[in-house]
């Protein structure tokens, strides 16, 4: 078949209506609902395709009727999804790593291709999922799980493709995110901005998996494993979240010039690969300092492309749909590549080897409370000095009272250090008389060489 014939031919099985089912009809649920009917015309004008949500499972009824779901579409039975041969590709939107992992794992089995902004349950059982999906000749696609509504997953694996990614530093969490700017630019305690964020529906149904850090950590791991062609163990990634930051910390920072938040970070270096999550000064001047609210921010390090940088809201109904109904685009048109989709599948693939977190060199924010009398300055700086720690600033407030000997704050920002040797010091500085309380730690992170690793 040639020219026009051709051409009519794809065009017929283009206009093949498309047929979905909707596993979990919340807040990004409602909102995929929402786009395939609305953009139903739009997206044919586009791409030729005809997407239809025939089936939508929910355990509640009346979140299919929030969303208008007619009647006849909703079922409580996601074995009628399964069942039914005529559903190319099946949405799962439940959350969680157990009924969610099951449905999957049914839909692969029978034949049906899946979508999910799932990323918790990637980061744990993506190996098993991939290879399900691999065996029955089927895709998982997942743009949804990273980033919320920005394109990263597809520029990691067509756009950058050409690169050896050096590292990857991206502020992954829209609710951390929204608490930490609320926090820094309004004076809000921790506590109403995080349930702001709740209200605004950007946090996880359990919020503490956003504020541990745990899913910034899921979505590293799945932006690492595609990254740097691996499969990614996450018990291997240092994670510390932002329940036990002060505003203190975030304004002493401010005044030097740092913003914080809360960053996943992945590098590459000849040694192996790091994996880590914590909250870090950035410099108001770097891009990711100026990235507020439930906006997230992803800086990709290519060795032939340089610095990249998406951009975008990053949690959300909305956003977080608008990826999941491109997957089902990229899925419909077939171009959704199968082998591809999987690097960590390669036979080529061996396990990464990670490199300590005590080997890191990092810039470092050092908060001490400390007794406000002659020598404590003295003591402190021994200490750093004999570790080949250099001190970059110094801060310390006069106090009200005039008085010798009450308790002072003292701000400490070093160059760049080894965090093993920093960890001692710490200890030994928490153990001098006139330190009296825990020494805050906070990583100061630099702008990563372009071409370098
Ligand atoms: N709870 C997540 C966030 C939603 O706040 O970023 C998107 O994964």
């Amino acid at each position: 078949m040639h020219g026009v014939a051709q051409h009519k031919e794809k065009f017929r099985a283009m206009s093949d209506i498309y047929k979905i089912g909707l596993i979990g009809c919340g807040v990004v649920g409602q909102q995929v609902a929402e786009i395939l009917r609305c953009e139903a015309d739009e997206i044919s004008k586009k791409t030729g395709l005809r997407l239809q949500l025939v089936r939508v499972c929910d355990k509640d009824r009346s979140q299919a009727v929030k969303a208008g779901i007619p009647d006849d579409l909703f079922t409580t039975q996601a074995a009628d999804i399964f069942n039914d041969k005529s559903i190319a590709a099946v949405v799962e939107l439940v959350g969680g790593t157990t009924v969610a992992k099951d449905f999957v794992l049914r839909a692969l089995d029978a034949g049906q291709d899946v979508v999910t902004a799932n990323k918790a349950l990637l980061a744990k059982f993506g190996r098993e999922i991939y290879r399900a999906a691999h065996a029955q000749n089927r895709a998982v696609a997942f743009e949804a799980s990273c980033g919320g509504g920005i394109p990263l997953i597809l520029p990691l694996r067509n756009g950058l493709v050409a690169n050896r990614i050096n590292a990857i530093y991206g502020i992954l969490n829209g609710t951390c995110n929204y608490i930490l700017s609320e926090m820094s630019t309004k004076g809000k305690s921790y506590a109403e901005a995080l349930a702001e964020a709740q209200a605004a529906g950007f946090a996880e149904l359990d919020p503490t998996l956003d504020v541990s850090g745990g899913d910034t950590a899921h979505k590293l791991a799945i932006l690492a494993s595609i990254a740097f062609c691996c499969d990614v163990d996450l018990d291997r990634l240092n994670v510390e979240g932002i329940e036990q930051l002060d505003a203190e910390d975030i304004s002493a920072g401010k005044e030097l010039g740092y913003v914080c938040k809360l960053l996943g970070i992945a590098q590459r270096a000849d040694s192996g690969i790091s994996l880590r999550v914590h909250p870090a000064f950035v410099h108001h001047d770097h891009p990711l300092a100026s990235t507020a609210g439930s906006f997230n921010a992803i800086s990709v390090y290519g060795n032939w492309v340089g610095h990249t940088l998406f951009l975008g809201r990053g949690a959300g109904g909305k956003p977080t749909a608008s990826a999941v109904v491109a997957d089902l685009i990229d899925l419909a048109s077939g171009n959704a590549g199968r082998t591809f989709r999987y690097p960590m599948l390669n036979d080529c693939t061996t396990a990464p080897k990670y490199v300590p977190v005590e080997e890191l060199r990092s810039r470092f924010y050092v908060r001490l409370q400390v007794a406000d009398r002659p020598g404590v300055m003295g003591k402190i700086t021994n200490v750093f000095g004999a570790r080949q720690i250099s001190i970059r600033a110094v801060t310390q407030h006069e106090r009200v009272e005039a008085a010798v000997g009450g308790s002072v704050s003292v701000v400490v920002l070093t160059h760049e250090a080894v965090e093993g040797r920093m960890r001692e010091a710490l200890d030994e500085i928490s153990a001098l008389d006139v330190v009296q309380a825990k020494p805050v730690l906070i990583r100061v992170v630099s702008e990563h060489a372009e071409y370098a690793s």
